[in-house]
């Protein structure tokens, strides 16, 4: 049951240039373990030049992957599509899999240089609407999930009908989005619910408390880190804790 509730986030293995040295081993066996036990979602970056780790650890497993893709809010047509397309290609071959389960489409803040698109609404909108029919159109994916940076991309995500689920980054410390979870029909994704590793795996069942959170994307490279989510996943807090958390995010006058 827990784990149905909990997807495996992965950034801890060697990776080409970036990360030559890292020992992927402890990683390999930890998700390895966790797909004994019956894990099914996995999410990953094919920028980060890990995904050869997963494909390892997975073998032919039913997993259903999660991949990222991203582009400047400000990028041309045909640049969302490169980069699109590019997100999908290496996935699929570097996975060895033909069919992904779904593509995290994010707007990529670093890169965008017009800075004022972020706060225009039919910028953002046009942004996960003509991405999601990209990523339609490609046949190969099952569904489109808009990555959401703020309240305001999360409401204009929700607008557009080709976009079928919803990310963002969700944690005690960031948890603006459970404000939105009684009004979503699709998935919804809980990334970064330890903050990095800042919080304690407590947290986690905090993130997944909620029945609209489909899943928690939590990154483990150790078998103890599996059995303290594992363990915590089982102990969910009440529904009720979630809000007196949320509402904290709140000015003060608002809380009430
Ligand atoms: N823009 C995006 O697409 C985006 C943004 C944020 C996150 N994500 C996804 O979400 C995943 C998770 O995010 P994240 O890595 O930022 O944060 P996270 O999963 O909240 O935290 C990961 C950290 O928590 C540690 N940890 C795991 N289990 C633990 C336990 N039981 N007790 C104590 N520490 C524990 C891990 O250590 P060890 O590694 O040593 O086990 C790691 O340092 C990423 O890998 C990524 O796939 C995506």
């Amino acid at each position: 049951m827990w784990l149905e509730r909990l997807c495996f986030g992965t950034s801890t293995f060697a990776a080409g240039r970036l990360r030559p040295d890292k020992d992927s081993r402890p990683g390999i066996a930890t998700l390895r373990e966790a797909v004994r036990q019956g894990l099914r979602w996995i999410h990953s970056n094919p920028r980060l030049g890990t995904q050869w780790a997963i494909r390892e650890a997975v073998a032919d497993a039913p997993v259903r992957h999660l991949i990222k893709a991203e582009a400047a809010l400000d990028a041309t047509p045909t640049q969302r599509r490169d980069a699109i397309y590019a997100a999908i290609d290496a996935s699929r071959r570097n996975l060895g899999t033909d069919q992904l389960h779904a593509v995290v489409w994010e707007i990529d803040l670093k890169h965008t240089r017009h800075h004022a698109l972020l706060v225009d609404e039919n910028a953002v909108g046009d942004f996960y609407d003509a991405g999601a029919q990209m990523i339609r159109d490609s046949g190969v994916v099952d569904s489109q999930v808009a990555y959401c940076h703020s309240p305001a991309h999360l409401c204009a995500a929700k607008r557009c009908e080709p976009i079928t689920g919803i990310a963002a980054q969700y944690n005690q410390a960031e948890p603006w989005p459970a404000f939105y979870l009684d009004g979503l029909e699709g998935p919804f994704f809980g990334m970064s619910p330890l903050r990095r590793g800042e919080l304690g795996p407590s947290a986690v069942s905090w993130a997944a408390a909620h029945p609209a959170v489909t899943a928690v994307v939590v990154t483990m490279s150790t078998l103890e880190h599996l059995a303290g989510v594992k363990a915590a996943l089982a102990r969910p807090p009440s529904l009720e804790s979630v809000w007196e958390t949320a509402r904290t995010w709140l000015p003060p006058g608002d809380r009430e």
